[in-house]
């Protein structure tokens, strides 16, 4: 079942809601893999119908971002989910989603702040947005996100808990290839050269958070991984840190749950990954 405006997504819910059912969402731009697929499986844990939708969102996108490039694939995307056993995909169009004269934008405080939301000025709130009118288009019972966007994660728990959407958010555990790249569309960017280089990135960021859980220094751990990134390749570290998890605050030294984010360019690509860093 494909729905393509908000009118027929609401009426599928409401339907399913008044047989008692719960109902879960996908939110996805597209180009699906392994990872979101994760993300339909365990929706099947939490609720009774599961449905995706693909929307490529522009206002997440800065003006010199890769908007057009990104990749749409409509049919296979699909097909993905019906394989799946999802019960229906949501594809509105860029009028439906932003009609003539919108002009509502979500900024979330604090948890947008620094990581990408200093390289990508504008993003949270794009995402933000966007993710509250699919939360209020479609009214799920439950929300699934990957846990590869960790900053996103956060965004999202942090506006669905000020704006008492109601709504359960589900992190989801990042889809690693085989040599522990975190899967992502953008991996379609990569040259093979570059493919061989990428997974560089979840080894380094594995070898610093065994450090800095045996209590090793944030700042001196971050140079050593930068040191490590560029040194292999990658043309550029947007950023290398040490969070809360939470808060994503600042830590200069594992004294609680922490989350250790990484985004760096390689080639096209702009990649993110990040691990869980806990106290030994
Ligand atoms: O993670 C994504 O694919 C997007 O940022 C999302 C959450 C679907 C909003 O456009």
């Amino acid at each position: 079942m494909i729905w393509r405006s908000v009118a027929e997504l609401r009426q599928a819910v409401a339907a399913w809601h008044r047989d008692g059912l719960r109902v879960a969402l996908v939110p996805t731009m597209g180009a699906l893999h392994e990872g979101h697929l994760a993300l339909v499986r365990r929706g099947f844990a939490l609720a009774d119908r599961v449905i995706a939708s693909v929307f490529v969102n522009p206002t997440q996108f800065g003006p010199t971002e890769d908007f057009s490039a990104y990749p749409r694939r409509e049919a296979e995307d699909s097909a993905m989910l019906a394989e799946v056993g999802a019960h229906g995909l949501y594809m509105p169009t860029a009028d439906e989603m932003y009609p003539a004269g919108f002009s509502t934008t979500i900024t979330v405080g604090g948890v947008s702040e620094g990581l990408c939301g200093a390289a990508r000025p504008g993003h949270f709130a794009g995402v933000a947005t966007v993710v509250a009118k699919l939360l209020l288009q479609a009214r799920p019972d439950v929300a699934l996100f990957g846990q590869k966007d960790y900053q996103q994660l956060q965004v999202i728990r942090r506006m669905v808990r000020d704006l008492d959407l109601g709504v359960q958010i589900e992190g989801v555990p990042t889809v690693r290839e085989a040599d522990g790249l975190a899967m992502s569309s953008r991996n379609a960017y990569l040259t093979p050269s570059e493919r061989a280089i990428a997974p560089g990135l979840y080894r380094t960021l594995t070898a610093m958070a065994g450090r800095l859980s045996a209590g090793a220094a944030a700042d001196e751990q971050e140079a050593w991984g930068r040191e490590q990134l560029q040194s292999s390749g990658f043309s550029a570290v947007d950023y290398l840190e040490l969070r809360d998890a939470d808060s994503l605050q600042r830590l200069d030294r594992l004294d609680r749950p922490g989350r250790l984010l990484v985004a760096a360019r390689l080639g096209r690509a702009r990649l993110i990954d990040n691990v869980a860093v806990v106290t030994k």
